[in-house]
C-alpha cells in the first residue's frame, strides 16, 4: 500500500541531560532511556549522546512487506545498500550518514479535535465569551512528529535517496536549494536543504491550532527568552503556522498547526518556490541564524558544538 508517516527521530547531542529537559518543557512526555512521547504518536523522539549535534536516525512507517521490498529494489537501482529483514528495511542516507529504518507499523489514526471557534465579519462563533484558545489551562502537548529538516552538502543526492530510493513524493521545491517531501498526506515529512555542512536543522511537532502554537512558544520563552528563534508566522510551503525555538544543543524545534494535507496526489501541483516564498508567507523577518545557525562554522571545522 505504501509509506504512511514518520515514526520517530533520534537526535544525537553532546549534552543529553539539558536537551532532554528542554523537550520535556516542550511538552513531550519523558519515557525510559531518553525516549519522548507525543500524545497521539507515542514514542517519537530519542535523544542519544553524540560528540556534535546531529540527526542519527529516522524511522519511517510502511504498510506491508511489499512496501519494504519496493524500497529495497529502488534503493538498489540508485546504488544505495540496504538490509531487508522481515518487518524492516535498514539503510543509510549516503550524504549525511543518517540511518533510516522503514518499518511495518499501523497507520496513525488521530481523533478529530473540534474546530476552535473564531469570530469573523458577519460570523459570531463565540457569543459573549473570551477566546477559548488562550483560556485553556493545560500545557501544550504536541500531538505527533510532523517533519524533520536536514541540511545536506548535496541536497539533490539526499532528496533522490528519499524520492527515487525510499518512495517519498515531492510536494514543493525551493529552486536550486531543496525539496519538501512527504511519506504521508502531510505536505512534508522531510525537507532537505542545501548547506555547507550536514546537520539537523529542525524537527517539527503538531499542535491543535494557532493558539497552541502561541501558547506553547510563550510557555517555552517564559524565563528562557534566548530559546526564541523565529515566529509567529505562516509558511507558504505547507501553509502551516510556525514558531521555532532552539534546544540547548542548537537544534531548532518547531510547533506547527494547520499544515496542507495532500489526500489525492493528482490534485496537488508542486511549485518551484523562489525568494521569500521558499521561507514563509508572513511573519517577522527570519533571523540570519535561521538559515545559518550560529554553530554552523564550528560544525564545519569539526569543532564540538557549543551548547
Ligand atoms: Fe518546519
Amino acid at each position: 500500500m505504501g509509506l504512511h508517516g514518520l515514526l520517530s527521530v533520534t537526535i544525537g547531542v553532546p549534552n543529553v541531560v539539558e536537551t532532554a529537559a528542554y523537550y520535556a518543557d516542550f511538552g513531550l512526555t519523558p519515557e525510559d532511556d531518553n525516549w519522548f512521547a507525543t500524545s497521539d504518536g507515542g514514542r517519537q523522539l530519542h535523544i542519544v549522546p553524540a560528540p556534535t549535534r546531529r540527526l542519527v536516525e529516522l524511522r519511517v512507517a510502511a504498510d506491508d512487506t511489499d512496501d519494504l521490498a519496493r524500497s529495497a529494489a529502488s534503493l538498489a537501482r540508485i546504488g544505495v545498500p540496504a538490509e531487508l529483514a522481515e518487518a524492516a528495511l535498514d539503510t543509510t542516507e549516503p550524504v549525511t550518514g543518517m540511518r533510516v529504518r522503514v518499518e511495518i507499523a499501523p497507520r496513525l489514526v488521530q481523533v478529530p479535535v473540534a474546530a476552535t471557534p473564531y469570530n469573523g465579519p458577519g460570523r459570531v462563533e463565540r457569543p459573549a465569551a473570551r477566546a477559548p484558545g488562550f483560556l485553556r489551562a493545560h500545557p501544550v502537548r504536541p500531538r505527533k512528529l510532523g517533519h524533520a529538516v536536514l541540511g545536506s552538502t548535496n541536497h539533490e543526492a539526499s532528496a533522490s535517496f528519499f524520492t527515487a530510493g525510499l518512495g517519498f513524493k515531492v510536494s514543493d521545491r525551493i529552486k536550486g536549494a531543496g525539496a519538501f517531501m512527504r511519506c504521508s498526506t502531510d505536505h512534508h515529512n522531510v525537507l532537505v536543504l542545501g548547506a555547507p555542512v550536514n546537520f539537523l536543522h529542525h524537527t517539527s511537532w503538531q499542535v491543535d491550532d494557532v493558539d497552541d502554537v502561541g501558547r506553547g512558544a510563550a510557555a517555552m520563552l517564559d524565563g528562557n527568552p534566548d530559546r526564541h528563534v523565529w515566529g509567529l508566522g505562516r509558511h507558504y510551503a505547507g501553509s502551516n503556522f510556525f514558531w521555532y525555538l532552539k534546544d540547548p544543543a542548537g537544534n531548532f524545534s518547531e510547533y506547527y498547526s494547520d499544515m496542507d494535507c495532500i489526500v489525492d496526489d493528482q490534485l496537488w501541483t508542486p511549485e518551484d518556490l523562489e525568494g521569500a516564498r521558499g521561507l514563509f508567507a508572513w511573519g517577522p523577518p527570519p533571523p540570519a541564524s535561521f538559515l545559518h545557525p550560529d554553530d554552523l562554522a564550528a560544525m564545519m571545522t569539526g569543532a564540538h558544538a557549543t551548547p
